[in-house]
């Protein structure tokens, strides 16, 4: 299986706003929102998250049926285990998006690794979106995310972030572009451009699909 996936532009505009629109005429309040990090792995900003939106999907008219449609005819068949339209106020830092080891030993017993997916809606002027991939611990020729403070959101305790290489940069391009990771790998939000994160505005728009094989 491919690790890490990026295809430019893979929902198309016209399904892109029939989407749009969709959650706009549902118009569910966002959810959650950025909380203050007391781990150990905090990024330099001490609070990291998203508010979310759910997926709707027991409207069959949502055409976000139809994305998932083409996901499954390109990528094979897969079960939804988490999903929603995501709006992220501060960057991730590098994480496997493990819940629990309680949640990793059940899904084991029931599905094979699957993959994430991440659809781009939009994003704000002055914030520039990406996704990057590490290795952990880091392979030889790579570079380290310490190296990198300009595009990966740094952490507060650098001793953390000597554990991780950079696989993988994916700027996003596009609304519309398609980013998809085989599950559990160290991924975490790009940085840059002169947006300046706060409590009150998003900066980024995407739809989030993480989902499990079914075993043969
Ligand atoms: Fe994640």
């Amino acid at each position: 299986m491919i690790e890490t996936i990026y295809k430019e532009k893979y929902v198309d505009n016209e399904l892109l706003d029939e989407i749009k629109i969709f959650y706009s005429k549902v118009g569910d309040a966002l959810s959650g929102g950025p909380v203050v990090d007391t781990t150990e792995h905090s990024t330099i900003y001490g609070k990291d998250g998203c508010a979310d939106r759910p997926l709707r999907l027991e409207f069959k008219k949502n055409p976000i049926h139809k994305l998932i449609g083409k996901l499954k005819a390109d990528m094979g068949d897969f079960h939804i285990h988490e999903g929603s339209i995501r709006y992220l106020y501060y960057p991730f830092g590098p994480h496997s998006d493990v819940r629990t080891s309680e949640h990793l030993l059940e899904s084991r017993k029931r599905y094979r690794d699957g993959y994430t997916f991440l659809i781009p809606l939009q994003w704000k002027d002055g914030c520039t979106p990406g996704t990057a991939f590490f290795d952990s611990p880091p392979k030889e020729d790579q570079q380290l995310m310490i190296e990198r403070p300009d595009v990966i959101p740094q952490t507060k305790n650098p001793n953390y972030s000597k554990n991780f290489g950079i696989k993988q940069l994916i700027p996003w391009k596009n609304p519309g572009d398609l980013v998809g990771w085989m599950n559990y790998q160290y991924h975490s939000s790009m940085i840059g451009g002169d947006w300046v994160y706060n409590d009150s505005e998003w900066c980024k728009e995407f739809i989030s699909i993480e989902t499990f094989r079914f075993k043969e």
